[in-house]
């Protein structure tokens, strides 16, 4: 474990460079791990951010970056010996029930903290992976478990939404009496979580999702990742339905940097996603 509020100062081990959008810095140092957990990344100088851990093993972990602002682009272009701040790991992380029946569902760089999860699933789970395009689909050869890929201008597999998979399965097994999902995981862009718990609620399949917010501290003193009455650094990032059902500001609203709330869009562009 690395104590919380001093950063532990670690160098790029390896760096792999997936597309032109997707780079993983991985770390030679041992952290206590639960898949969807994440950890504040500081270079000096520049700004600090929050990384979900998208590998981990007992002697090794990495964060995966899409290159998108400053920040993200300058964390891209480290190098091996680059020097890192790393606090953490922060958040509750996803609650895990290794059945057949569940489904893992994954939009865009939303695969970053479901990736490990996976590797901990059953391996028979329903697992629906979406992008914009087929640049990203992020570690497409990474899993034993079979993927079902979606993108939205039908560059790979099916054209459409994550959540015309996942519709279509929930009916199959009932339409042939074949056991319903016991739990549904998501994340990616919020717009899509919300769809995913929304069709999960109409069937009474419990869900979790990770929540993204503008963060500063990491583990919840300065307000910044609210969400209605939950501190998404430190009661989530990952929330259940019961717990989504009572968070009006989920798919609606968010703060920025400046505390100023703003409906989610206008968070969304902020945030260049
Ligand atoms: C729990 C958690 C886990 C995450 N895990 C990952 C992950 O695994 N991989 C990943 O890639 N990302 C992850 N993120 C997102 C990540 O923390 C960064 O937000 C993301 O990489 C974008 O950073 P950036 O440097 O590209 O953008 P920023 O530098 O934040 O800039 C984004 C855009 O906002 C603009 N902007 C910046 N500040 C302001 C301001 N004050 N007012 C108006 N506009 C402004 C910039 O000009 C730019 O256009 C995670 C976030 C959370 C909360
Ligand atoms: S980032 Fe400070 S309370 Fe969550």
């Amino acid at each position: 474990m690395i104590v919380d509020q001093k950063p532990v100062m670690l160098t790029v081990a390896e760096k792999t460079v997936h597309t032109a959008v997707y780079t993983t810095l991985f770390f030679d140092f041992a952290i206590d791990f639960r898949p969807g957990q994440f950890v504040m990344v500081w270079l000096p100088g520049i700004d600090e951010k929050p990384y979900s851990l998208s590998y981990h093993s007992p002697t090794r972990f990495g964060i995966t970056i899409e290159a998108k602002g400053l920040f993200s682009r300058r964390a891209a272009d480290l190098s091996p010996g680059d020097f890192v701040g790393i606090r953490g790991p922060f958040g509750n992380g996803f609650d895990i029930i290794s059945s057949p029946h569940t489904a893992v569902v994954a939009g865009g760089c939303g695969m970053a903290p479901l990736a490990p999860l996976v590797e901990r699933l059953h391996p028979d789970l329903f697992f629906v992976h979406g992008a914009r395009t087929r640049e990203f689909i992020l570690f497409p050869d990474r899993f034993a478990a079979n993927r079902h890929i979606t993108t939205d201008d039908g560059s790979l597999g099916h054209k459409g939404m994550v959540t015309d998979l996942l519709a279509a399965e929930i009916r199959r097994r009932a339409d042939q009496g074949a056991p319903p999902f016991d739990r549904v995981y998501a994340c990616g862009p919020e717009v899509m979580m919300h769809a995913v718990f929304t069709l999960c609620d109409a069937h009474g399949i419990p869900c979790q999702v990770s929540l993204e917010r503008y963060m500063r501290c990491g583990f919840g003193v300065c307000g910044a990742c609210v969400c209605s009455d939950q501190v998404v650094c430190k009661d989530g990032p990952v929330f259940d339905s019961k717990q989504l059902k009572k968070m009006p500001d989920f798919n609606r609203t968010a703060l920025l940097k400046s505390g100023h709330a703003v409906p989610l869009s206008e968070y969304v562009s902020w945030r260049c996603l």
